[in-house]
């Protein structure tokens, strides 16, 4: 990986001022990952595919990134990196300064609880359970008391709108207020980064932009966003555009509406 310019002497060449991608330097990255391969292989041990083929990507605190491409073109592992829910074959990715690609199981998941918030297209909650208890099960398995894991569930389902609804169970929920619960769970722990995968593809289109003003609304409060989208309208919406291409990043691309609310966005 290169050195930080920090560690530059005041007789070296001039100071490079961007990352990998054209990021400024100077806005903190909650992500950076430097020749991120991942290879799968098959049983006998030859390489089957190369999923992903030495990717640089910076991404800066408080952005909203659309990850786009065909189908097989690498988004469902990028994001499985990025999520710490799987390890390269081969690069460093550093989330919050810290290397996570060669980590432990086990401190690769506590990285993972922690830092990271999944919202999925399926929505993924636990049907037996209440709203408020879905938004808590990840406190429930940090070990949090029971006082303050439902304190923060309801601060969480008020935020997305859903005060109201605590003990309802999913089925009893709009499949829009569901995603709604999904959101609030993310957000439990109030993450480094939230990563969506198609998290309107079983919405119909109202809901589903109810649902991505509601991502407008919290990355203008500063949330890190990762979405995998084939849409390019809920592309639109983010500030960034990450094309892959048979496991390389083909285009990477700043769009030129920021992704904040509206005038008019937040009124109904
Ligand atoms: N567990 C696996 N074992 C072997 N090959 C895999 C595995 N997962 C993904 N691949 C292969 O890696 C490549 C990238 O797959 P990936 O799932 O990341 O694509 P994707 O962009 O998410 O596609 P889609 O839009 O269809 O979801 C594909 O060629 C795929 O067949
Ligand atoms: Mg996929």
């Amino acid at each position: 990986m290169s050195s930080s310019s920090s560690t530059s002497s005041p007789s070296s060449a001039p100071i490079d001022t961007t990352g990998a991608n054209g990021t400024p330097r100077d806005q903190s990255t909650v992500a950076k990952l430097r020749g991120i391969s991942k290879v799968y292989y098959k049983p006998d041990g030859s390489v089957l595919v190369e999923a992903l083929k030495g990717i640089d990507l910076d991404i800066p605190q408080g952005q909203y990134i659309a990850i786009m491409g065909a189908s097989g073109s690498g988004k469902s592992t990028i994001m499985n990196l990025l999520g710490c829910l799987d390890r390269p074959t081969r690069g460093t990715y550093l989330l919050d300064d810290r290397d996570v690609a060669n980590m432990p199981d086990d401190e690769l998941s506590k990285v993972r609880g922690r830092k990271i918030g999944f919202v999925f297209q399926a929505f993924n909650l636990i049907s037996e359970l209440t709203i408020v208890e879905n938004v808590q099960v990840p406190l429930f398995y940090q070990g949090v008391p029971r006082a303050e894991r439902n304190r923060r569930a309801i601060e969480k389902l008020e935020l997305v709108g859903l005060g109201d609804r605590l003990t309802h169970r999913p089925k009893e929920l709009s499949g829009g207020q569901q995603q709604r619960v999904a959101i609030a769970r993310a957000l439990i722990n109030d993450p480094s980064i939230i990563m969506a995968d198609e998290p309107t593809g079983n919405l119909d289109s109202k809901t589903g932009t109810a649902i991505l003003k509601l991502f407008d609304e919290l990355h203008a409060a500063g949330m890190t966003i990762i979405m995998v989208t084939h849409d390019d309208s809920v592309a639109e919406r983010c500030e960034r555009v990450v094309r892959l291409r048979d496991g390389e990043i083909e285009s990477d691309t700043m769009v030129g509406r920021k992704c904040r609310p509206q005038a008019g966005d937040l009124a109904d």
